[in-house]
């Protein structure tokens, strides 16, 4: 089949697109054919729709933001002496996955290092020998992590941040070529220590760029994310890496808690945001969790936008993770046991969105429309598709197994909801259609974000 050329976005649609809800981060990252994976690949990603992220490390110990050494400037010998007191006390790994599991997550995603430069393994490629082994803990958690994860049945993935504070260089690589060389050693050592060892499935950059300025795409020439990827690779062919090398990575990320709305973003991508309502990913005391029914309907819009939803918890210094998060991730958790096979291996549509009233999952011949406004809905109409409905019920809610009547009109087809439809409080009301056949809904396309304006 011939290969068409992708399609480059720049100017004013750029703009466009941009200014609404998507934020790729780190559009437009370097190409590379041999990089690219085959879609079957990153089915098994696309599939597994949930995953928890785990931002933990010195910071936990002060409780002001992952940020915390750079934005209070705290002294290097004041900051680094955290980390003889890094020692979480009768911690278990296996109480994360717990909470990994009560949440309906398939993957997981754990910062092994953060920017303020503290590795959570045994790192020899670790400038000065920053780490949870050589310090205080003298534990591995990555290693213990990677192991959780996998007796749990989850995936494994790793954030790591190629950027670390403690180099001048970072902040001044041209002035200081050999500090900033010196960054770059580790990178390489530590990327390849945690691709050796741990056989992560995600690779998950955090902070290509460099002193703060310009993007990942536009410090590539420093940092070299094709080699450093193909290195990467060559432990794990299929191993799924984040845009946020430099290079364009195997899905995009839309970050931060704000909607979701708009069309079906065909492309696979993949939200990620955190479970409590404050600004920081890293612990903080007073950091209230996010309501219930919002965190149902965020999840709803980006999966019927074509999205995973990855979910970021903050432990505290000893790894233990509060009540009120433990209740929530399981109350989510709960709602995904009973309504899963309308999000877990479904794909977006096949019918479009509309922001706040309903949008559509579907797999096999079931199609999922997921109702977020049953006012509003009556009164919309859905367009026909190449499917016809064979019979229409409610999935969820009091009212479940009641029939939904489908009614064929000239503008498109009505469904009449069971009088009282959503007044049970549901976040999501789901009627589930089953189709005469198979489903058959656009696939992915090729878009070409070149971030130039
Ligand atoms: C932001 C934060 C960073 C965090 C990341 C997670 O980029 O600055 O601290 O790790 O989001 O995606």
């Amino acid at each position: 089949m011939e290969k068409k050329m992708p399609r480059e976005m720049t100017g004013a649609e750029l703009k466009s697109m941009l200014k609404s809800s998507i934020n790729f981060k780190s559009l437009g990252g370097l190409k590379c054919d041999e990089l690219t994976l085959p879609p079957e690949d990153k089915q098994w990603w696309r599939d597994a729709k949930i995953g928890m992220f785990v931002h933990w490390g010195l910071y936990s110990i002060l409780g002001r933001g992952e940020w915390v050494r750079f934005n209070e400037k705290i002294p290097k010998e004041e900051y680094e002496a955290l980390a003889d007191q890094f020692i979480p006390r009768d911690f278990d790994m296996k109480e994360w996955m717990e909470i990994a599991k009560g949440f309906g997550a398939k993957y997981a995603v754990m910062v092994t290092r953060h920017h303020d430069g503290f590795s959570l393994w045994n790192s020899e490629g670790s400038h000065e020998h920053f780490t949870s082994w050589h310090r205080g803990a003298h534990r591995d958690f990555v290693g213990e992590y990677a192991a959780a994860c996998r007796e749990a049945g989850l995936k494994v993935g790793v954030y790591y941040s190629p950027m670390d504070w403690r180099f001048p260089g970072y902040f001044d690589p041209e002035g200081l070529p050999e500090n900033a060389a010196l960054m770059k050693k580790q990178c390489y050592a530590q990327v390849e220590e945690l691709c050796s060892r741990y056989r992560p499935d995600i690779l998950w950059y955090d902070g290509g760029w460099l002193a703060h300025k310009g993007s990942d795409t536009s410090s590539a020439w420093f940092w070299e994310p094709v080699k450093l990827n193909k290195m990467a690779r060559s432990y794990n062919p299929k191993l799924l890496i984040n845009p946020r090398s430099g290079w364009e990575g195997d899905f995009y990320c839309d970050e931060g808690s704000h909607e979701i709305t708009g069309g079906i973003i065909p492309v696979p991508w993949e939200k990620n945001m955190c479970v409590c309502s404050g600004s920081s990913w890293g612990w903080m005391a007073e950091d209230p969790v996010s309501d219930f029914d919002w965190l149902i309907r965020m999840m709803v819009n980006v999966v019927c936008r074509g999205g995973n939803w990855l979910v970021n918890i903050g432990p505290d210094r000893n790894g233990r993770i509060s009540d009120e998060i433990r209740k929530r991730m399981f109350q989510v958790g709960d709602w995904l046991r009973v309504y899963g096979e309308s999000i877990y291996a479904a794909s977006a549509g096949p019918y479009e969105p509309v922001d706040n009233v309903y949008g559509s999952t579907w797999h096999g011949n079931k199609v999922y429309l997921h109702i977020l406004d049953v006012e509003a809905f009556r009164s919309c109409v859905l367009p026909y598709t190449e499917n016809r409905i064979k019979n229409a019920a409610l999935f969820s809610g009091e009212k479940a197994g009641e029939k939904v009547e489908a009614a064929e009109t000239p503008e498109g087809i009505r469904l009449v909801l069971p009088e009282g439809t959503g007044q049970d409080g549901e976040p999501d009301i789901i009627v589930v259609l089953t189709m005469e056949e198979e489903v058959r809904a656009g696939g992915d396309a090729e878009i070409y974000f070149t971030g130039k304006e």
